[in-house]
């Protein structure tokens, strides 16, 4: 037990004050943990705090629509959370009569919530003894007790889930958990840690055996791959023309303009980009190029271009996915970050 009261001392005296800390309401709990998903604190709390303001129960956040939800989490990434969240929320209210589950078997069937997220709302909420294994814990065990099975091989989820649950603190599992979160966020950092202040220094294999920087093993897995999105900037007087994103891809329902994506920068065969334009906006279509942006995703790297067009023909019948607004009302639409970036250098703001 020295290992769980170890991390639990150094967690009382170390820890941040984290206003989700402060309750065991499942609903509060599922908010933050879901917006903590690929997230660091620092980024999540303003986006928590809004959220909790605009929708203080399941039943307001059931209530919302999912452009009112996606504008708030704007800027987040991973809109499917955002999406998943609108869809678990009214099932809340719809099968469950707006009570929020606690139980972990009861929580894993709701979209979006996986092993991580129900251990760790079951125990915040209602102390039941699931151990949480997100990126900090699998980084503290594996430096810890010196195990080099890769994190994200099948073998290696298993022996670490093993190994976790093996070691949750039977008499407080929700203290036990935020114990070790914290500790592999602040203490056992995954780059050059300070390891002569660590509680844990004289019984951790890795520090014993030199192995702090090769520990934990993660295979490599997915290519990055890199995309090239060109935008178009059509208007008529003082509407512009946008796009609400349906396909299986990346910002699915957000708003942005309509586009060609190209296998290679328009600068490698700019007559090929120039005709595929002409084909789309009609042949007297003038392109103005505007502005160019890197946007980086976790598994893609994004060249975006944006160009004003003039003397554009549009050839289908704007219909619920492609829409003129005004500028105002676009602002006021949920867009990828990007977009903003373009808008604010736009109107020079
Ligand atoms: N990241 C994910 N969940 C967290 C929590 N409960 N506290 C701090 N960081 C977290």
């Amino acid at each position: 037990m020295a290992f769980q009261q170890e991390l639990i001392g150094w967690y009382l005296v170390n820890k941040r004050d984290l206003p989700w800390r402060h309750t065991e309401d499942p609903y509060i709990i599922w908010l933050s943990e879901i917006i903590l998903q690929q997230t660091r604190v620092e980024q999540g709390l303003p986006y928590f705090n809004r959220f909790l303001d605009a929708y203080p129960t399941v039943l307001d956040f059931a209530a919302a629509t999912e452009t009112q939800i996606l504008k708030l989490w704007q800027g987040l990434g991973y809109y499917s959370r955002g999406r998943n969240m609108l869809f678990t929320a009214r099932q809340i209210v719809d099968l469950h009569a707006g009570i929020f589950p606690v139980k972990y078997q009861d929580l894993i069937k709701l979209k979006g919530v996986g092993e991580y997220t129900a251990a760790a709302i079951s125990s915040f909420s209602s102390g039941e003894e699931k151990a949480v294994l997100d990126g900090n814990v699998f980084r503290v065990l594996s430096r810890y007790f010196g195990i080099s099975t890769p994190i994200n091989s099948t073998l290696g989820k298993k022996q670490f889930a093993e190994l976790a649950q093996s070691l949750i603190h039977t008499e407080d599992p929700a203290l036990y958990n935020q114990a070790i979160m914290e500790f592999g966020a602040l203490q056992c950092k995954p780059k050059s840690p300070d390891c002569s202040v660590c509680p844990l220094m004289l019984s951790c294999y890795a520090k014993k055996n030199n192995l702090i920087s090769s520990l934990p093993v993660k295979l490599k897995t997915v290519k990055v791959k890199t995309r090239y999105i060109n935008y178009f900037v059509c208007k008529q007087g003082d509407n512009v023309l946008v796009n609400k994103r349906i396909s299986e891809d990346i910002w699915q329902h957000l708003y942005d303009f309509p586009r060609i994506e190209t296998s290679l920068p328009v600068e490698g065969d700019y007559e090929e980009f120039a005709k595929e334009v002409k084909q789309n906006f009609g042949s007297d279509v003038i392109i103005c190029p505007l502005m160019s942006l890197k946007h980086l995703l976790t598994h893609q790297i994004i060249y975006v271009q944006f160009f004003a067009l003039d003397n554009y023909i549009i050839n289908f019948n704007v219909s619920a996915e492609a829409n003129w607004v005004t500028w105002a009302d676009l602002d006021q639409l949920p867009q990828p970050k990007i977009l903003t970036k373009f808008i604010n250098f736009y109107f020079n703001k």
